[in-house]
């Protein structure tokens, strides 16, 4: 795909470029930069969220950890997409308000899950937490938000979770983020409510193949998270 438009916003990238294809909220893309003559560095593409969709555009937005994300960074002009991948959130209309809860780059797909939930008609509040300030930037993408950072520097002090005065007034709960944040806001969000969370484990593939990708599931056993996920009912989950 040809990169229309690059973003730096705080300790983020933001890449868009044009797709028309259908993408369900909490789906992903297999990303890596495109070379000619034909890269092989690095050798497997890397799994983003889809960050937002317009039905013309789509973007990613990602954080530099490694060697994948750092050529990601320097790509100006093309990028390898395998894309829509995985399932994403099943919204049920008749439950909200909804509570949509992320944690640092695990605020990814809030954004297009936001945009579907206000096209349903669902009223919904959004969370993020970050580190610091830096990545708390990005917060300014999602009006009306409310915000944590670890040290303080940015809104509450504390977790997603601390800025979520009263979570017991939601109907749904969607989050992402690293795994100890899901399993917090799953222990607080207990059973009474519907709760979908969307893990980042690493992936290999990213279709299925390499079982790379696997978490363990209550009744025993494991399923891969790139095509049984990204989002999991947290009831599923055994942890
Ligand atoms: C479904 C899904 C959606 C994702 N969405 C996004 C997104 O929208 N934006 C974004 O920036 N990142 C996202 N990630 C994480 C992203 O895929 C990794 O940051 C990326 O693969 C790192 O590649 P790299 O080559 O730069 O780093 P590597 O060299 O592969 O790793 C660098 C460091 O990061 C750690 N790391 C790598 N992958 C992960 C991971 N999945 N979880 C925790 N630690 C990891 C490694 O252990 C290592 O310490 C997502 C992951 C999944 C599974
Ligand atoms: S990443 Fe290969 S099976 Fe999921």
């Amino acid at each position: 795909m040809e990169i229309e438009d690059r973003e730096e916003i705080g300790g983020y990238t933001l890449l868009r470029y044009s797709w028309e294809s259908a993408i369900e909220p909490g789906q992903f893309a297999m990303a890596r930069v495109a070379g000619y003559p034909v890269t092989f560095d690095p050798f497997l593409a890397r799994p983003f969220s889809y960050y937002d969709h317009d039905s013309e555009t789509a973007s990613l937005l990602f954080e530099v950890r490694g060697r994948g994300t750092a050529l990601l960074d320097d790509a100006r002009d093309r990028i390898e997409v395998s894309a829509p991948l995985g399932r994403g959130f099943r919204i049920d209309e008749s439950r909200g308000p909804a509570a949509l809860l992320g944690g640092g780059i695990g605020v990814a797909p809030l954004k297009i899950l936001s945009r579907r939930l206000n096209a349903l008609g669902v009223c919904h509040d959004v969370f993020l937490g970050f580190a610091d300030t830096r990545y708390a930037a990005v917060a300014e993408d999602f009006p009306g938000a409310s915000v944590a950072t670890v040290d303080g520097s940015a809104g509450i002090h504390g977790t997603v979770l601390d800025a979520v005065p009263d979570l017991e007034r939601y109907e749904a709960v969607y989050a992402c983020g690293p795994n100890p944040m899901l399993a917090a806001v799953k222990r607080a969000v207990g059973d009474r409510v519907i709760c979908q969370l969307s893990v980042e484990e690493r992936m290999g593939c990213g279709n299925g193949s390499c079982n790379g990708c696997v978490v363990p599931v209550r009744d025993g056993g494991y399923v891969r998270s790139c095509v049984e996920g990204p989002v999991f009912d947290a009831e599923m989950l055994a942890w």
